[in-house]
């Protein structure tokens, strides 16, 4: 399976703040908010991921996260001219794909929760279409998926006026090849978008689309206000200050799945030491309470 980091947009609703720089490399507390989605990708078990995004950022992000072989993974980069959908990345990713099956994530989607890793492992050979379901306050601001009364999907309708139940759907899906296939017999939405909702509804109407619904223990959070971007930094910066433990941490991330050695990590801190960031990955090679570290 290969991962997809969907990083481009407007970012028209943090504006003027996203006019000279992308919204996904914008901080979340202590670091870029793409290192949260791609901590994600790598804990869920992806070795070659493609972050897509707009011509004037990719060396942006080349420049922070390069060919990805320091976190021993494989990073290659695609342009996406106008963003005309979420969809629309499933046919920018096509070539890189080779009929593998796909991780794609939202470039401003924060997951933080227990077991989240382990637990997204086990979607990484999806028959059909694999996604997730959150309840939140006020769905209308995203694909929002109805339940019977037996608990089975009925629809998936994106940003309804009148949603039919409090569960959104969060910004990270797990296809099988067909997904691809979907995405090029899409026609844009009325707001001129290929829908990842759309998508959704096709695995639906083939019968081969898995929702589980997110347990309350799992935080998921966007970035896509003022607002909402404040309270993101707020929640990392209170759970990492009271455990001590970073949210979102690339290079622990790789260090944790053996992506690359203690010699590694102890490189990747070197230049992240006046930031107190490094300290913490030198810190990981010396907590005696860490599984890892105290391995015979
Ligand atoms: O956050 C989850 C929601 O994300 C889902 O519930 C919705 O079904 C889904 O449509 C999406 O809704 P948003 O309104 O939040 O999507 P937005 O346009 O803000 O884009 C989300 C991310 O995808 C953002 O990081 C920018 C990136 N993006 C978006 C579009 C439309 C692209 O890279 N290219 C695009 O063409």
């Amino acid at each position: 399976m290969r991962g997809i980091i969907l990083a481009g947009g407007t970012g028209s609703r943090l504006w003027p703040v996203t006019h000279s720089i992308s919204k996904q490399l914008l901080p979340v507390f202590d670091k870029p908010m793409v290192y949260y989605p791609l901590t994600t990708l790598i804990m869920a078990g992806m070795r070659e991921i493609l972050l897509v995004t707009t011509p004037y950022d990719l060396p942006g992000f080349r420049r922070l996260l390069g060919d990805g072989s320091h976190l021993g993974i494989q990073l290659d980069y695609m342009v996406q001219e106008e963003p005309k959908g979420i969809a629309q990345g499933l046919l920018l990713g096509a070539d890189f794909l080779e009929d593998e099956p796909v991780a794609l994530i939202l470039g401003d989607n924060i997951f933080h929760g227990g077991n989240l890793g382990s637990g997204l492992c086990e979607h990484t050979d999806p028959e059909g279409g694999r996604i997730f379901a959150y309840p939140v306050d006020d769905p209308t601001a995203y694909g929002v998926v109805e339940f019977d009364e037996k608990g089975v999907v009925v629809s998936i309708e994106e940003k309804p006026l009148v949603p039919k139940s409090r569960y959104a759907v969060p910004g990270l899906y797990f296809y099988d090849h067909k997904a691809v296939k979907f995405a090029r017999d899409l026609v844009p939405s009325d707001r001129g978008e290929l829908e990842i909702s759309a998508i959704n509804s096709a695995y639906l109407r083939e019968g081969e689309l898995t929702v589980t619904v997110l347990d309350r223990g799992t935080a998921w959070l966007d970035t896509g206000t003022f607002s909402a971007m404040v309270q993101a930094s707020e929640y990392v910066r209170v759970i990492e200050e009271r455990q001590g433990l970073k949210i979102g941490c690339v290079e622990e991330a790789a260090w944790r799945c053996g992506l690359i050695g203690d010699r590694e990590l102890r490189e990747l801190s070197r230049p992240l030491l006046r930031s107190g960031y490094g300290r913490y990955l030198l810190g990981l090679l010396d907590d005696p309470s860490d599984e890892e570290a105290v391995r015979p």
